[in-house]
Parts: structure tokens; C-alpha cells; sequence
């Protein structure tokens, strides 16, 4: 069996959309005390057309300010009538606790139409172990891929691997004890804490277990997918790294960004001097100066160029453009593949001009 396509560096260059599409709250569900599922109509006369482990970009105007952040899809496109997405709450986070507290049925929301490279072809044919490693909200797009796996795959098995605080803080708990009725699908749950009898590991997710979960598993057959919080990614990424994984078959979405911190670093980095740049979107051309504190995007954006993005952290690729000629510094390049980059793809949200003759194609 190839794996050419699984590790995330080493895709095939994705089709960027950037289409916009108003969707009705058709229902909304409490998962968890600090998690809602929200999920929405089709749109009128139409099937949402998206791949399991996609997402989707939520706008909202909160206090008066557009804001825009991505949600993975965590209905299945096969399985599932309606799409749907899951928010947990981030503390003191502008979005997630606005679409937890204020966001009801019958609602329209605003979205960007559904991106994402964190994804895999289904095929009957295919004869596979999917293994799952999941943290918290991360579960979403793994309870997609779950559901397609097992529902177009008859010969594939399915392992997720799933950590959290406690029970309580489980989100699709029922969900996942229905998909447990399926002999092709294992959970492990790993529990911080226990506070009844529930059948997991306590403590955190650890080498141990994920080589206790791997004897269960022929890794030559195997793809692995990884999305929570940061220090579990690492862990797990680390852990399957040193059980003989090779890095081809394993692929990772990330909801958090580490630009965030080159933000202060690029302030005083003597190479980012402001630079004029073009930038060419929708067959126009756009001329503006970005200083080393700015981002290609935000300065597009004050520049009041209606260029498209999303989560501005360089993990969703909803910016992406060209470079045709001159140098770019990204302080992140989590969202694109090693043949993206290669072929002069860049993330203008986390980019700075590195020349003078910066052009940038969006679109
Ligand atoms: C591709 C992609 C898919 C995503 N899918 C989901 C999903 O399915 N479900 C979901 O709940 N979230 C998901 N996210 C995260 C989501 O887009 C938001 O970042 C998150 O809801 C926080 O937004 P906020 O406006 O509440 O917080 P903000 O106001 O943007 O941030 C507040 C503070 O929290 C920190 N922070 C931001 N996000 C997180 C986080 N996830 N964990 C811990 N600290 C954080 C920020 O650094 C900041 O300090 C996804 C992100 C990406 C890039
Ligand atoms: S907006 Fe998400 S990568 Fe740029």
C-alpha cells in the first residue's frame, strides 16, 4: 500500500475557496458544559459539498467588530444530513464564548466555504487502520474522518485515541459509545481525572499508552491522524516518532498558532525594514507599504483591500497566495504543504516582505 499522500508536508497543492455562504441554525446541541454543536441547514437547493476533516470559517460581529474563526466540520458528509460544527470555549475568547452564550436556532451565520487539507479519500476498496489521537476540541475533525471511514470503507479499522479532563468534559461521549457498537471501532479515552467508573486510562496521554494502543495496530497498514492542544500534538507526534512510525503516514491539524509570539520578535528584527509590496487579487492590482510589525494581510486589510482569511494564524491556508517574485519571511508555515511552499505558496497573514519586489497573487 503507498502513503505518498498522508504526511500534511508532502500534499498535493489544494484548491484555496474563498466563496462566502449564509447558513440557518437548524439545531443547537450542548455537548458538554463548555461545548455546543451547532449545526445548519443546507444551503437553499444545494448539498454543502466539504471533506471529512475540513472546515469551516465563521464570521460574526462581535461588540461591533467582524470576526472571523474557523470551526472543523465534525458531521460527515456520508453519514450525516446536516453539516455541522463543534465550539468549545476558549477562556476569555471572543468568538467561542459568543457563539457558546448567543447563538440559537433558526439563526444565520455567515461562513467561508469549507478549506482544509487535514482530510483523506475515502475508497471502498481500501483495507486500512485510521488511528485517531484526539484532545479536547480537537475531537472534531476526527469524529468526521471517523464516520466516513466507517461508513465507505467495509475493510478499514478505526482506533481514536481520545484525552480529556474527565468524563464531564467529553464532547460527543454518546456519539462515540454508539460508533463503539461497530466492531471495526476502539476507543481509549485517557482521563486527567476520574470521578466515577469509566472504562480509560487515568493520568495524561503518555508513550506508554500510545505503544500499548500500537500493538493493536499494523502500522505498515496504518494512517494517523493528531489534532488538540499543543503539548499532546507534540507528545503524541514524538511518541509515535520513536515507536517506529515513519512521518509519512501521520498528519496533524493544529487550532493554535506560535505566530502569535514572532509578533513582538519581528518588531525588532533588523532584516523586517517596511518594504513596498503588490498584491494582485481578483485581477487587480494592489500597491501598499508593510511595516516589519505588520503582516502582508493586516496591512491589506487597513488598506481596506477585501483580501480573504480566516484564523490569521498561518494554520488555515484561507489567505494563501503566490509569490511571483521577490522574498517572503512567514513566522508560521504549520498550514502549508512542503509542495506548496516549493512552488512559492505563501500565508500573507503571517508574511513580511523580505525584498523590495515583493508580488503576491491571492486567488
Ligand atoms: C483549522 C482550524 C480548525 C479549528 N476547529 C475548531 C473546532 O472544531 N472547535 C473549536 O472549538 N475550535 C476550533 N478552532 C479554534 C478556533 O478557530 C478559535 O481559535 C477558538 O475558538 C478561539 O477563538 P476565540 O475567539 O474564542 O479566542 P480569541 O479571542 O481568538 O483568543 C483568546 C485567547 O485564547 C488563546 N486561544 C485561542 N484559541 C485557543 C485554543 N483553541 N486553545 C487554547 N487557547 C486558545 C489565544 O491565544 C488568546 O490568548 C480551530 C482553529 C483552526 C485554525
Ligand atoms: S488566514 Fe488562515 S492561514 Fe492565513
Amino acid at each position: 500500500m503507498a502513503f505518498g499522500l498522508f504526511k500534511k508536508k508532502e500534499n498535493k497543492v489544494s484548491e484555496v475557496k474563498t466563496g462566502f455562504l449564509n447558513l440557518k441554525v437548524k439545531e443547537v446541541i450542548r455537548e458538554t458544559e463548555d461545548a455546543m454543536s451547532i449545526h445548519f441547514e443546507q444551503p437553499e437547493g444545494e448539498t454543502l459539498s466539504y471533506k471529512s476533516g475540513q472546515f469551516l470559517t465563521v464570521i460574526v460581529n462581535v461588540n461591533g467588530k467582524e470576526e472571523r474563526r474557523a470551526y472543523s466540520l465534525c458531521s460527515s458528509p456520508y453519514t450525516d444530513a446536516y453539516p455541522a460544527v463543534a465550539v468549545k470555549r476558549v477562556e476569555g475568547g471572543v468568538v467561542s464564548n459568543y457563539l457558546n452564550d448567543s447563538i440559537s436556532t433558526g439563526d444565520t451565520i455567515k461562513l467561508m466555504e469549507p478549506n482544509g487539507n487535514f482530510t483523506t479519500e475515502f475508497a471502498s476498496e481500501n483495507n486500512r487502520h485510521i488511528v485517531l489521537f484526539g484532545g479536547g476540541s480537537g475531537i472534531t475533525p476526527l469524529m468526521s474522518i471517523a464516520k466516513s471511514t466507517l461508513d465507505q470503507e467495509p475493510n478499514s479499522k478505526v482506533t481514536l485515541v481520545y484525552a480529556n479532563r474527565n468524563k464531564e468534559s467529553i464532547i460527543f461521549n454518546e456519539a462515540i459509545k454508539e460508533m463503539s457498537a461497530d466492531v471495526r471501532f476502539d476507543v481509549v479515552h485517557v482521563l486527567e481525572a476520574i470521578t466515577d467508573e469509566f472504562e480509560c486510562h487515568e493520568g495524561y496521554l503518555s508513550q506508554e499508552i500510545i505503544g500499548n494502543v500500537l500493538k493493536g495496530v499494523d502500522v505498515s497498514n496504518a494512517e494517523f491522524f493528531i489534532c488538540g492542544p499543543t503539548p499532546m500534538m507534540d507528545l503524541t507526534l514524538s511518541s509515535l516518532s520513536a515507536l517506529g512510525v515513519p512521518d509519512n503516514q501521520v498528519r496533524k491539524e493544529s487550532f493554535v498558532s506560535a505566530a502569535d509570539s514572532a509578533k513582538e520578535d519581528n518588531a525588532n528584527d533588523g532584516e523586517l525594514v517596511a518594504r513596498e509590496i503588490t498584491v494582485i487579487y481578483d485581477g487587480d492590482e494592489y500597491k501598499y507599504t508593510v511595516e516589519p510589525d505588520e503582516t502582508i494581510l493586516e496591512k491589506g486589510l487597513d488598506e481596506d483591500v477585501d483580501l480573504p482569511f480566516s484564523c490569521q494564524s498561518g494554520l488555515c491556508t484561507a489567505c494563501r497566495g503566490k509569490c511571483l517574485s521577490g522574498k517572503v519571511k512567514m513566522d508560521e508555515d504549520e498550514g502549508l504543504s512542503e509542495a506548496e511552499i516549493n512552488e512559492g505558496y505563501v500565508l500573507p497573514c503571517v508574511s513580511h516582505p523580505l525584498t523590495d519586489d515583493v508580488v503576491i497573487e491571492i486567488g
